[in-house]
């Protein structure tokens, strides 16, 4: 597997500025999350339990926007930087239905970290780091920890089907930067698509090959929830 440490997640700096900037450079992010809330939200709020885990939580704001509305049982928020654990235990506060870990998603598979199952799996923009093994690793794992019915809701960048495709792709991300009302900011943010093209971090595979792969593992009604240009939302149901 791929070391996390060797990551810029671990880079205090780089962590506090994609946390202050993300909101900006992130086309329709709030859709996406919306989206993932709407899933939670159809799918599992009518049960009496249900437990919630965050993969790459960052600063925790999808689990805050799922707490303005529903009330999870249990929410479990992992993370592998220390920094944005603490972000996010900033933003939660302290609750007792509400653990905090930090681990790398490297270290999951000892089998020690998780001892429960859940109902509903979020990951949203960290799982593009793993190379496809290690994607498809971490997902049959997330398939072993959902309870029967458990759904993974996966919210992340994907690779275009072809070189074509990803041109357009990058140019409608610029657009949307550039289009942002703070014209300073946009004009400082329109060279993250290209950087986020050059950086060998992010190492994403395309949506085709990732559905395949859930449903290789066994998960069930394996769809794209939501796409624009190279991100997108999928998953599916056990
Ligand atoms: C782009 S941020 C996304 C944070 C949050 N999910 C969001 O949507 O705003 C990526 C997060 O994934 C975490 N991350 C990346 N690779 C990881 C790994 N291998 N193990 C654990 N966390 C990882 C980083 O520390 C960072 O907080």
């Amino acid at each position: 597997m791929s070391k996390f440490e060797e990551t810029r997640w671990t880079n205090r700096e780089f962590s506090r500025n994609y946390r202050d900037k993300a909101n900006i450079y992130l086309p329709f992010r709030r859709e996406f999350i919306g989206t993932a809330k709407s899933l939670y939200g159809y799918f599992f709020d009518a049960k009496s339990e249900n437990n919630v885990l965050d993969l790459g939580c960052g600063d925790g704001l999808f689990i805050e926007e799922l707490l303005k509305t529903f009330s999870p049982t249990s929410i479990t928020l992992i993370d592998g930087s220390n920094e944005m654990l603490e972000a996010a235990q900033k933003r939660l506060g302290k609750k007792e239905n509400i653990n905090f870990i930090q681990a790398n998603f490297q270290s999951l598979f000892s089998g020690q970290l998780l001892n429960q199952t859940f109902d509903f799996v979020y990951s949203s923009l960290a799982i593009h780091h793993l190379p496809s093994e290690d994607k498809k690793r971490l997902y049959s794992y997330i398939y072993e920890l959902l309870s029967p019915g458990g759904c993974f809701a996966h919210y992340d960048v994907v690779a275009p089907v072809s070189t074509k495709i990803e041109n357009w792709f990058l140019s409608l991300w610029r657009q949307w930067i550039k289009e942002h009302p703070d014209k300073e900011m946009s004009e400082n943010l329109v060279g993250i698509p290209d950087q986020y093209k050059k950086n060998t971090d992010n190492m994403p595979d395309t949506l085709g090959s990732q559905l395949q792969a859930l449903t290789q593992i066994g998960f069930k009604e394996v769809d794209c929830f939501l796409k624009h240009g190279i991100f997108s939302l999928f998953g599916g149901f056990k």
